[in-house]
């Protein structure tokens, strides 16, 4: 978080702010800020910022190198060992001042973000601490946005198949999700339900790219239209592949437009730590205008603090994730995130084409980047899940339909890892077949009757008491029940 608390103490006399007139306030304010500018954002001789991923990665010294380079920012005299994360641990973003170094990897990774997703000139971003952060804070913007133009109940339009995260910023800042449904047959949002469901109260629209349940693709081009005709932000949900989809067209894949390029497109929410290799901790939200971004921002004026200014949720933040984050997409560059979206999509490609040939199951829709869906009309999914388990394979379960998905990593993609998972498929599809109709046992059933219950209250309290078991320290929890309170 960038506090300007520390700066505005010794530029403005706020105790004695009563006496000036605002005008005088303004211009001591816009002094301040540009004194700070310039003390925060001027470079060594030499130095330059980072817009875009380098064509070639880097070599390991050349990022520690770098890594230097950044540190020379800042008067830390540490020294020691080089690493990463280890020389910008004790750093936060919440001090520009202090940690300069940390502050200008932050703008070069919103930036090259920006690049990669065609913002223009006046595109920009905050990095977050993940993809739930990033979407609160664009929900929150838009929010901020409909009540200025005087909605009191402002409603979140989004595919039922968008990430929870929506449901969450609706919970917390009081706002509507109104959930679209999906074509039954593309798995995409259904456009005219989703244009008849707009109304005074629209604050914003959503689409995935892709969306985690079936790893499809939303209609961006025909939604950004609604956006544009109807002058209503849209946010593109792409956490999940926005560090493969911005890279298909290289790697021979390309896809329809999803990004800035679409007009009416206004925010991109993309997780660095899922496909952009960065360790679990960080993300990037971006706007393709300052406008949107300044709704994101928080201040609190008159703290006693000192004026408090942050542009997310978190308050303090780890420089270390950012400082990580930064090497990451400078030590893989595009060569390397180009090579691994080829690797990756064209073994999701394979799986999906072999799990289509197979009788019994069928794929949702007909996804396009990473995550292949798995369902069955004929037994119960979840008993595949069963299988595929005891094999050794990791699954997402997924209901209302029932379904089990694969999301394809680098792990994947060695040779025969795919094969390998084709082949239990077909295997254990084929022994289901001979007894579709066989109860479901072990964790598919508790899957299937979790989605059954028509109390889901009574699901909510149970997962509260999973939540609280995750902080238990005690060692006989048989005491809990469900909402961990002692029955
Ligand atoms: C992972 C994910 C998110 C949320 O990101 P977190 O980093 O888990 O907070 C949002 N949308 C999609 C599509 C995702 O896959
Ligand atoms: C670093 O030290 C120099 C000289 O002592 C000083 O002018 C400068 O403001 C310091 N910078 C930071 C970021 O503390
Ligand atoms: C655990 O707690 C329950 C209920 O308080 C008690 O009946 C049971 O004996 C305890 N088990 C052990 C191993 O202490």
């Amino acid at each position: 978080m960038l506090s300007v608390t520390g700066l505005y103490h010794c530029c403005l006399c706020l105790s004695s702010s009563s006496l000036l007139s605002l005008l005088q306030i303004q211009n001591k304010l816009n002094k301040a800020l540009d004194d700070m500018s310039a003390s925060m954002c001027t470079l060594k001789n030499g130095m330059s910022y980072t817009k875009q991923l380098p064509s070639k990665g880097l070599s390991q010294s050349q990022v520690l190198d770098k890594i230097k380079e950044y540190k020379t920012l800042s008067n830390d005299s540490t020294t020691g060992l080089v690493f990463v994360y280890g020389d910008f641990a004790w750093s936060n973003p919440l001090h520009p001042d202090i940690f300069p170094g940390v502050r200008k990897m932050e703008a070069e990774i919103v930036r090259m973000t920006c690049t990669l997703f065609h913002g223009g000139a006046n595109s920009c971003g905050t990095v977050t601490s993940g993809g739930t952060e990033s979407i609160l804070m664009a929900c929150k913007a838009y929010r901020d946005m409909a009540y200025e133009r005087g909605v009191k109940f402002p409603e979140i339009l989004a595919p039922v198949s968008v990430h929870a995260a929506f449901d969450k910023a609706a919970h917390y800042f009081g706002m509507k999700l109104v959930h679209i449904p999906l074509d039954k047959k593309t798995m995409k949002v259904d456009v005219k339900a989703m244009k008849r469901a707009i109304s005074k109260n629209t604050a914003m629209l959503v689409c995935s790219a892709p969306q985690f349940p079936y790893g499809i693709i939303d209609p961006i081009e025909e939604v950004a239209k609604l956006a544009v005709r109807y002058n209503l932000p849209l946010h593109v949900d792409a956490c999940l592949g926005g560090f493969l989809i911005v890279f298909m067209d290289k790697a021979g894949y390309p896809l329809a437009p999803f990004d800035f390029r679409v007009k009416g497109v206004t925010s991109i929410s993309a997780d660095t730590h899922k496909y952009g290799y960065a360790p679990k901790g960080s993300s990037v939200i971006l706007y393709s205008d300052k406008k949107y971004r300044q709704y994101q921002y928080f201040v609190a004026p008159d703290w006693q603090g000192g004026i408090y200014a942050s542009p997310s949720v978190a308050g303090s933040r780890p420089g270390g994730i950012i400082a990580a984050c930064w090497a990451s997409m400078v030590y893989i560059g595009e060569n390397g995130y180009v090579d691994a979206t080829r690797k990756i999509i064209s073994t999701t490609r394979k799986i999906k084409t072999e799990i289509q040939k197979i009788e019994g199951v069928f794929v949702f829709g007909d996804p396009e980047v990473s995550v292949v869906a798995i369902g069955s009309d004929v037994f119960d999914i979840f008993r595949l899940s069963n299988a595929l388990m005891s094999k050794g394979w990791n699954l997402n379960h997924q209901q209302f339909p029932s379904s089990i998905h694969i999301c394809c990593t680098v792990l994947h993609t060695q040779p025969g890892v795919a094969d390998q998972f084709i082949r239990d498929v077909r295997e254990q599809v084929a022994i289901i077949m001979k007894n579709p109709k066989e109860k479901t046992t072990g964790m598919g059933a508790v899957y299937g009757m979790a989605q059954s219950i028509p109390d889901r209250s009574m699901v909510t309290e149970v997962s509260r008491g999973f939540l609280d078991c995750l902080y238990s320290t005690e060692t006989n929890t048989s005491h809990m029940n469900g909402n961990g309170r002692a029955h």
